[in-house]
């Protein structure tokens, strides 16, 4: 749930060195804390197991787009994997590189295709033949040739929450196990694409390695057979996915995935190719946590409520995965106070599902703040306006520097592009 870089420091959390409660008093909340130290600390996990072999990691922008977030990851050398040519436009404007990136998702834009080819790309994760014409079709129109990996559905149970496995037979993402091979054919003849390699990803928040295992051998099994046809793949992308810790879960330490990972790769006879892993929330979300205040105590017959200023809008895991994020008080009880009750914390958002924690034992008052955890990946970048709640601010601690990188929204902001009908 934690990261040692949020930890108490006589009775009051911190992040790095730095007060939650200054945070909170001096930016308001809610307010979005990640530690640099935390984003960094991930990253080297993943790189100190990827060094001396050929293996490059890819940060998925989706679990965290904030600007200067992905600039820590583009100082320590990253690469990028996007969804979108929105999310290109902020690798490129975080000083990523557009050769480290490769571009996934399953429903593409021919402008967005077109731009990112422009752009220079390392490759296109195609998910379907029509998307593969479509490609063919832009990169003739620019006289260019795309370099394009196709995403195999592996078709294994990744053991996660249903909204976010994406390997089994029934989702929509990926060509089908038993149509991949036909479908490199067709790429390979296809004049203006270039087959450079191959990709899946089974899910997310995924707390055992055997899926991944079981995938990467499915996959090598095709790579053979598409080497025996005369279709050569010089890489291979394993996805994202490996989970993290929110309550009570083991996930394998980053580093021990690697390394199995890429051991199995190189135990098939595989080594010299080069292996993409594509991690978000194992790389971002427990370097954020988010601060609330509680509003007011709503005692009632069935059940305690604590509302708090936070809501689905700012943090919309609970409200649509059911997730469970740690809730704790900034400032620690001193013994001998007050009992805790029981609540379920609650936003002002009108809709019964908007909820971060349910049934928490928790000591507070109104006026106080907590700290939700683990809420560096698909936080603020999942949040919405919803109900006209104008998003949180964003601060990244750096040792006991503060950096606002993103200042809260206001309220003329989230209608200034609406207008009025004429007289
Ligand atoms: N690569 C691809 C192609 C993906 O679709 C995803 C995530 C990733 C990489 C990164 O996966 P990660 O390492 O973060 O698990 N909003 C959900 C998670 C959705 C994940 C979608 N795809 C949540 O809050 O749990």
């Amino acid at each position: 749930m934690t990261s040692s870089a949020f930890a108490y420091i006589d009775g009051v959390l911190h992040a790095e060195r730095v007060s939650a409660v200054s945070l909170a008093e001096q930016f308001g909340t809610p307010l979005y804390v990640y530690s640099r130290a935390a984003l960094t600390r991930a990253w080297h996990a993943y790189a100190d197991a990827c060094q001396g072999r050929r293996a490059t990691v890819h940060v998925a922008v989706k679990a965290n787009s904030n600007l200067a977030v992905l600039n820590v990851f583009a100082r320590l050398g990253a690469g990028f994997d996007i969804v979108s040519g929105g999310e290109l436009a902020r690798v490129l404007a975080a000083g990523g590189k557009a050769e480290n990136t490769v571009f996934s998702g399953v429903g593409k834009r021919a402008d967005e295709m077109r731009d990112a080819l422009i752009a220079g790309v390392k490759c296109f994760n195609v998910e379907s033949i029509p998307e593969l014409d479509r490609l063919n079709a832009v990169a003739a129109a620019l006289g260019k040739k795309a370099p394009v990996s196709l995403r195999v559905n592996p078709d294994v149970d990744a053991k996660t929450h249903p909204y976010i496995s994406t390997g089994l037979k029934s989702n929509k993402f990926g060509v089908a196990f038993d149509e991949a091979r036909a479908a490199y054919h067709a790429a390979a003849a296809m004049p203006h694409l270039e087959v450079v390699g191959i990709d899946c990803h089974i899910g997310s928040q995924i707390t055992e390695i055997a899926p991944y295992l079981d995938a990467v051998d499915k996959l090598l099994d095709l790579v053979e057979q598409l080497e025996a046809d005369g279709i050569v793949l010089g890489h291979i992308d394993v996805g994202g996915g490996l989970g993290i810790t929110y309550q009570d879960e083991t996930p394998p330490e980053i580093g021990a995935f690697v390394r199995t990972v890429l051991e199995r790769i190189e135990a098939r006879g595989h080594g010299q190719r080069e292996v993409y892993f594509e991690p978000g929330r194992s790389l971002v979300g427990n370097a954020g946590v988010m601060l609330t205040r509680v509003e007011f105590l709503k005692p009632g017959a069935e059940k305690n409520f604590a509302i708090v200023d936070a809501a689905m809008n700012d943090l919309a895991r609970p409200a649509m995965y059911e997730a469970f994020h740690a809730i704790e008080p900034v400032v620690q009880a001193p013994p001998g106070s007050a009992p805790a009750g029981v609540y379920d914390v609650v936003g002002p958002v009108c809709e019964s599902g908007d909820w971060l924690g349910r049934e928490r034992r928790l000591a507070v008052s109104p006026g106080e703040l907590l700290a939700v955890y683990s809420a560096g990946a698909y936080g603020f970048a999942m949040s919405s306006n919803y109900n006209t709640r104008p998003r949180a601010a964003e601060v990244m601690v750096d040792g006991d520097q503060v950096h606002v990188v993103r200042v809260r929204e206001e309220v003329a902001q989230l209608f200034a592009n609406e207008t009025i009908l004429p007289d």
